[in-house]
């Protein structure tokens, strides 16, 4: 996607080899043009199938897969990060390893919002190491859904996530593959 990775190359900064801040689009500032030509990419590499549902993990998450979502015509679930006051009832529930920050979290979705009839699309901002993915495609199987691929804004393809999925057979559609950010330089696959 021509513009999104014009756009990472604009306001992008490379933090280290292994991390690049990207917040004046995505993770802090939303730039809702582009959202919404992220959207409409994921709708068209998603064509083939019938979704049902968007599943996402906030926050990052939340903003491209409305854009999805909107799209489409399907509803957009994020799982949450913390138990909150009106989280309640019968929820679904997987832990999620992040490296970054080194700790364990659990993620959580209410049992009200996935259904064993859902075809459901997995759609996050980055995908490195695939922990939040595996949460979420946990998440789905316990719900009974069928997970149609995920889709993710920004894959880091040095690190083994995208690896990781594709090898389980999960179809993963990332709108800009960098290759490397070696060398304060960021290059695409
Ligand atoms: P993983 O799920 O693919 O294994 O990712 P990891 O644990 O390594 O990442 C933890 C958090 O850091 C996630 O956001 C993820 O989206 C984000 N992240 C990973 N690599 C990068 C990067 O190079 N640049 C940026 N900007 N973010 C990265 P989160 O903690 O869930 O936060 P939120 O922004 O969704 O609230
Ligand atoms: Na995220
Ligand atoms: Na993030």
């Amino acid at each position: 996607m021509d513009l999104l990775k014009e756009k990472i190359v604009k306001e992008g900064k490379v933090l280290s080899d292994t991390v690049l801040k990207v917040d004046s689009f995505l993770n802090h500032q939303i730039d809702p043009l582009l959202m919404k030509e992220i959207g409409e990419e994921f709708a068209n590499r998603f064509k083939d199938e019938v979704i049902t549902k968007v599943l996402t993990i906030e926050s990052s998450g939340i903003a491209p897969a409305t854009m999805l979502g909107l799209a489409i015509g399907a509803k957009v679930v994020f799982a949450r990060k913390k138990k909150s006051l009106t989280l309640s009832g019968d929820l679904y529930t997987s832990k999620v390893y992040s490296f970054t920050k080194q700790e364990m979290n659990e993620i959580s979705v209410s049992k009200d919002f996935l259904s064993p009839d859902d075809n459901v699309v997995i759609i996050d901002d980055f995908l490195a190491n695939g922990e939040a993915v595996k949460g979420l495609l946990d998440i789905a199987e316990q719900a009974g859904c069928k997970v149609v691929g995920v889709g993710t804004v920004i894959e880091k393809g040095f690190q083994n996530g995208g690896k990781m999925l594709r090898e389980k057979g999960v179809r993963v559609e990332s709108l800009a593959i960098i290759k490397s950010l070696k060398n304060n330089t960021i290059e695409f696959a």
